[in-house]
């Protein structure tokens, strides 16, 4: 091959590809698909997708003849798919340092929701800031999150609950996707709290009659684009039945369904999202096992977020349970007000000590399943031929030390690569 291509990653000690065999997914309980290659080189292209991955000698023998915009000498080091992170609400105004001190003093988390603080307390400082704060504070934490290894981030609304305040959000949630090298899947989240002084009913019906009729002429304007749609499907918040027909609306406006279920009370929210073909159903510590059984057989994915358990000491989700029965799990850091948390290593750490997932499972939901819980898993999510030449370098001989070391990753991920582009 004699032509130029963007970038040659050489002599990885070790190259875990995460073969997808052709699935859009992986889940095997144990995950042995994973396919480590011992010194082994990768190959994106000049359109940033990745052209060849191998046995390093097989790829210098291939690539004698051409040149690299870029090389990496990865000997001793390990290479492995950027990581995607299916789960986050980060744009956001107010600090909420202070609610983690009530939660400690014992307040549950409904308790500060209803008592006008949680989401509502967010909702007015988000409505009140000018967009380009929010976009810088989103630019912040996105470069934290890219900082740890994440490439791919799905991105919600949510602090609106009007139309402005969520047309506002999901600009500055645009405008990121625009400009910055991570990728970002963006979602419409209007349901996610119940505004002060409205019924659920009204909430809905502002939901169904204002702000998705806008959002499709924007839309399809193609001024903005919006990828998934998101309800808070809970007690107190919104029932099984305003959740069903905000849902449906939005996947006939060709959103994917993505939502928030089954986190503090069974709410056959797991059902639900069987039932209308949802792509993702996060949180879920409150799944029955009617649920699981749906789940995997609608193959709808559940993005479990270990740190929401761990920060509001929720029961853990039921990761083995799910796993054994075939759902396809991934994984989310839910970074947001109440869970502040940019690391998808330590969500892994997280997943592996509390929920009791394998390194290698954690690692499938954290890449492959997650994509896949964003409609992406055909492009994103491993390092396979044609997909995006996203990938991480590691400071490390084993890829388990992204998974084993609690912390400090900034030292641990050596190089972050998007499209090709060390960023
Ligand atoms: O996923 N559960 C609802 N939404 C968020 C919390 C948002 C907030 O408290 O601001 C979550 O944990
Ligand atoms: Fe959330």
């Amino acid at each position: 091959m004699s032509s130029s291509h963007r970038l040659l990653v050489e002599n990885a000690r070790q190259l875990v590809l995460i073969c997808s065999g052709g699935e859009k997914y992986l889940t095997e309980p144990g995950m042995k698909n994973l396919c480590v290659i011992e010194n082994g080189s990768v190959v994106v292209g000049s359109d940033g997708l990745i052209e060849a991955v191998g046995p390093a000698e097989t790829i210098r023998a291939q690539y004698s003849e051409a040149t690299f915009e870029k090389v990496i000498d990865a000997s001793g080091m390990c290479v492995m798919p950027g990581l995607v992170d299916a789960h986050t609400h980060p744009v956001w105004a107010g600090d909420r340092v202070h609610e983690f001190a009530m939660k400690l003093a014992g307040a549950t988390y409904m308790d500060v929701h209803r008592a006008g603080g949680g989401i509502h307390f967010t909702v007015e400082h988000t409505q009140a800031a000018a967009p380009s704060d929010l976009l810088a504070s989103l630019s912040g934490r996105l470069a934290r999150m890219q900082r740890a290894g994440t490439t791919l981030v799905e991105c919600k609304s949510g602090y609106g609950l009007e139309l402005q305040t969520e047309l506002k959000m999901l600009e500055v949630i645009d405008e990121a996707r625009r400009t910055l090298p991570i990728n970002i899947s963006s979602t419409y989240c209007g349901a996610h709290a119940v505004p002060k002084g409205k019924t659920v009913a009204e909430a809905t019906e502002d939901i169904l009659q204002v702000q998705l009729p806008r959002l499709r002429e924007r839309m399809s304007a193609g001024n903005l684009r919006v990828d998934n749609i998101d309800v808070f499907c809970e007690q107190g918040v919104f029932d099984l039945d305003s959740t069903r027909s905000i849902l449906q609306a939005g996947k006939d406006l060709g959103l994917n369904i993505n939502f928030h279920g089954d986190e503090l009370h069974p709410m056959n929210s797991a059902q639900l999202g069987a039932e209308l073909g949802a792509l993702a159903i996060s949180h879920l510590e409150e799944v029955t096992d009617e649920g699981i059984k749906a789940m995997a057989e609608a193959k709808t994915a559940a993005v479990l977020l270990p740190t929401t358990a761990y920060i509001l000491r929720l029961p853990q989700p039921r990761a083995r349970d799910m796993l054994d029965a075939g759902v396809i799990v991934a994984l989310g850091s839910d970074f947001n007000p109440n869970a502040y948390c940019c690391s998808m290593p330590i969500v892994m750490h997280l997943a592996c000590v509390n929920m009791r997932m394998s390194m290698p499972e954690a690692l499938a939901a954290a890449t492959i399943n997650a994509a896949y819980a964003l409609g992406r898993s055909h492009t994103h999510g491993s390092l396979e031929v044609y997909k995006h030449g996203d990938l991480l370098v590691l400071n490390t001989s084993r890829w388990e030390h992204l998974i084993y070391q609690l912390g400090g990753h900034q030292e641990l991920v050596r190089y972050v690569v998007i499209k090709g582009n060390v960023v």
